[in-house]
């Protein structure tokens, strides 16, 4: 008599679905250590029911029936639609990401509430909370809608088999790492589970033209939970981020199959949910400190929006044999060059100081056009002399000291005007390629060299910017 053969063991890196047959510490294929996790194989007769798919016939493009009657379906929320791109594409997966206690389930709740009221089936099922919970949330967003279904439940066939019966023109699961397929043994959220939920949600969603939305967990690194194939195979990846110290939340478009990506939507947290902002750069800009020494506003663009940031300095004599660096919200080596060209082309000394750099409002500055705002902050705090206060600056920095254009000058410059600055530092090359010239009572200042700034940070040059 033959043995009964055990499952096949394997070990998949959570981090980008590799796989090997045996354990590592180190994952030969993405380097991340202990990303290794055990999991079992399906059987051969659980792969084969799992991949039986009917077969189909390929079609001519131009006699393609379209399932689709409305091109996006507005999701009632302003900001989320700018990320959308306009609205939910119908058959299309969308996944929204974002770390523990952010606030997921909340602006799932108000869009799907939105989606009700505007007369659309909505499904949404939570494997996380129970009913009672997600009527206290939703009791705490608004009133109610008559169309929004709710359910419990984590076994994702009993999820189609749902949205067979209900047919609902939206669904919505929170989260798909509570999701699991019986015919696969290893534990909700492990890779495998992940995977196979995903792909059997999106197989429904696509032949149905039912848009669906998950929610998916980052991990503390920001990675999302599970393998990164997860974000290739859906649409549209949403990550929804903030500070948890601050209230304001940023709806963030990382990938989008069906519109721009790097748009962003500002949320601010409040007790009856998320509430849209319509004109961030107030949020980011403490009027305290603004004239202060360190303190520079810098107008940068995250997707097609113009937002003013506060960029906040502090340098100061270290008594460490290694002087410390530490920043907030901007990335730590780009810092670091910028030190170091500070430290050639403009006179003083930064070599042993301690420098802090902190983002003001939690927020992450990632773009170029922020260098020399940021080494306008560090050089206004090395000497206590403060940039003026009606004054904004961007460009970005080079290693000889140049500086160079930046895309969006105009945008730019109009956000600054709008919240009443009167001058702004811009590259000069901008100036040059896009023929902007001072009006009247706004004044642009182009430079060419960091040291320029030099003129502009000491305050008997403050009258070449007119109160
Ligand atoms: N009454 C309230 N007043 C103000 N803010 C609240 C209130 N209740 C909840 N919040 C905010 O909502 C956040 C939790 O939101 P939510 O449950 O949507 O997060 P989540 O990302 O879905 O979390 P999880 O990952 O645990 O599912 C809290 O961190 C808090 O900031
Ligand atoms: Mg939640």
């Amino acid at each position: 008599m033959s043995k009964p053969k055990r499952p096949k063991r394997v070990y998949i890196c959570c981090e980008c679905g590799h796989s090997e047959a045996k354990w590592l510490g180190k994952c030969p294929e993405c380097g991340g250590w202990n990303t290794l996790i055990e999991e079992q194989l399906p059987t051969e007769t659980e792969a084969q029911h799992i991949s039986k798919s009917p077969h189909t016939a390929p079609q001519l493009l131009k006699e393609v029936d379209l399932a689709i009657k409305e091109l996006r379906i507005s999701t009632t929320l302003n900001e989320a639609d700018r990320v959308l791109g306009g609205g939910l594409v119908p058959g299309s997966l969308v996944l929204l990401a974002g770390e523990p206690g952010i606030g997921k389930s909340t602006i799932l709740m108000q869009i799907l509430m939105g989606l009700a009221n505007n007369g659309q089936k909505v499904l949404y099922v939570s494997g996380e909370e129970s009913l009672d919970q997600i009527r206290l949330r939703a009791e705490r967003l608004g009133s109610i809608p008559d169309k929004l279904l709710v359910a419990s439940e984590t076994d994702v066939n009993s999820i189609i088999s749902m949205t067979q019966q209900y047919q609902p023109d939206i669904l919505a699961v929170d989260s798909i790492q509570t999701l699991y397929h019986p015919n696969i043994a290893s534990a909700p959220g492990s890779v495998s589970q992940v995977r196979e939920s995903a792909a059997r949600l999106m197989g429904a969603g696509k032949s149905a033209a039912l848009p669906i939305i998950l929610v998916g967990h980052v991990t503390k690194e920001g990675a999302l939970a599970g393998p990164r194939v997860l974000e290739h195979l859906v649409d549209s990846v949403l990550y929804l981020e903030g500070d948890r110290t601050h209230s304001f939340r940023l709806l963030r478009t990382v990938k989008n199959r069906f519109g721009p990506t790097h748009e962003v939507g500002v949320f601010e947290m409040t007790s009856t949910g998320l509430k849209e902002i319509e004109n961030p750069s107030k949020l980011f800009m403490s009027q305290s400190s603004s004239g202060m020494p360190g303190s520079v506003i810098v107008p940068c663009v995250e997707g097609t929006r113009p937002i003013l940031v506060e960029v906040q300095a502090l340098v100061t004599p270290s008594y460490l044999g290694t002087p410390r660096r530490t920043t907030t919200g901007f990335d730590s080596s780009r810092l670091a060059l910028l030190i170091a060209v500070c430290e050639r082309y403009l006179t003083g000394s930064f070599y042993n100081k301690d420098i802090f750099l902190n983002i003001a409002g939690g927020m992450k500055l990632s773009e170029p056009a922020a260098d020399l705002a940021v080494a306008a902050a560090l050089y206004s705090s090395l000497r206590k002399t403060a940039i003026p206060a009606n004054c904004a600056i961007f460009g970005e920095v080079g290693l000889t000291g140049e500086i160079r254009p930046v895309g969006h000058t105009k945008l730019r410059l109009e956000e600054a005007w709008r919240l009443g600055f009167q001058a702004c530092i811009v590259p000069a090359a901008n100036i040059e390629k896009q023929g902007l010239s001072n009006n009247s009572k706004k004044q642009i200042i182009p430079i060419t060299k960091l040291a320029q700034l030099e003129n502009f940070a000491i305050n008997k040059k403050q009258d070449i910017i007119k109160n």
